[in-house]
């Protein structure tokens, strides 16, 4: 089954839409593995953020993602990268759809509430940047 990271930015956090965002997530049928309230450390912002390096704003996205708690994820089902994405919404606030979780709750481009892995291959990099592998359940076994 597809494992997707997802977090919580600190904007979402301070805003209080912890629960509102992991309601989304449980009701689509998605399965939480793991989940955390923690403050990023700048090696592991510049790790997850490793392909914006070049970028004029990977300075200020470092600053911002270790600016406050974030609540880290690992959710799983079949697609949960694709799903989740289409669920998130457009990178750009003003491209989300109305009914996306930035189509809802985002305006500006730097404060877009929630991350969502991009490939599988994404995932697995970035779960690993903020999960030691004991910290996720397995459903098979607990039942
Ligand atoms: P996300 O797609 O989660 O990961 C990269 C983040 O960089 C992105 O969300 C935005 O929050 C941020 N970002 C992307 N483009 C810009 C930009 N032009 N200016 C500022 N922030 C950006």
């Amino acid at each position: 089954m597809e494992k997707t990271f997802l977090m919580v930015k600190p904007d979402g956090v301070q805003r209080g839409l912890i629960g509102e965002i992991v309601t989304r997530f449980e009701k689509k049928g998605l399965k939480l593995l793991a989940g955390k309230i923690m403050v990023v450390t700048e090696e592991q912002a510049k790790t997850h953020y490793i392909e914006h390096e070049s970028k004029p704003f990977f300075g200020s996205l470092i600053s911002y993602i270790t600016s406050g708690p974030v609540f880290a994820m690992v959710w799983e089902g079949k697609d949960s990268v694709a799903l989740t994405r289409s669920m998130i919404g457009a990178t750009k606030p003003t491209d989300a759809a109305p009914g996306t979780i930035r189509g809802d709750y985002a305006v500006e481009m730097s404060r877009n509430l929630i991350h969502g892995s991009d490939s599988v291959e994404s995932a697995e990099r970035e779960i690993a940047n903020m999960f030691k592998a004991d910290e996720l359940v397995s459903y098979e076994q607990a039942t």
